[in-house]
């Protein structure tokens, strides 16, 4: 477990600053909210990669890596809403927090830097959401050992469409709310 801990989060060197314990312990005490904003985080990086494709429709060298990218995240999102619906909770709108927003409007508005930017802005997005993943993904097998730990039923049973992925960022922020946040109502960039 320590492995993960340090590891996973180690790598993703381009973080500023770590999650922190606050919004850990926030996410951990709401896993149906967890889940919830996951399904959007889904959602949006495929979105997020429709939306580079039909930005730029003549560049087939990046719709040859998102087109199965948007497919990839949809599967995604549909794991996540078999365990949503597993588990009676209802999928509903969430609040999109105010750092998606705000890498949004640092994107330059000329090419080629624009899709440079949209790029940048999509991995920043997908570095967090690594990094609170592999925190998670910590926080349920210690919970494994705990019946009470609240993540447990939710993040325990969900390990496959949850688990750290690198891949997973395809929402390019610019879509505004972007894909990361595993805490898009948790509210921390
Ligand atoms: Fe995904």
């Amino acid at each position: 477990m320590a492995v993960v801990t340090q590891a996973a989060v180690a790598r993703v060197k381009w973080l500023a600053a770590p999650t922190s314990g606050a919004w850990l312990s926030a996410a951990c005490a709401r896993p149906d909210l967890l889940l919830i904003d996951h399904a959007h985080c889904e959602r949006k990086a495929a979105g997020g990669a429709l939306q580079l494709m039909f930005r730029y429709p003549s560049d087939v060298a990046l719709a040859q890596v998102l087109s199965p990218l948007a497919r990839e995240e949809l599967e995604h999102f549909e794991l996540v809403l078999q365990l949503l619906e597993r588990r009676g909770i209802a999928l509903r709108p969430l609040p999109a927090p105010a750092y998606g927003a705000a890498l949004a409007k640092a994107v330059r508005r000329d090419e080629p830097a624009r899709l440079l930017d949209s790029l940048l802005v999509a991995g920043l997005i997908e570095a967090r959401s690594h990094e609170r993943m592999a925190r998670l993904a910590c926080v349920v097998r210690r919970a494994a050992g705990q019946r009470s730990a609240p993540l447990r039923p939710v993040l325990g049973a969900g390990r496959r469409a949850l688990r750290p992925r690198a891949h997973h960022g395809a929402a390019t922020g610019a879509g505004g709310g972007g894909n990361r946040g595993i805490g898009r109502g948790l509210r921390e960039p």
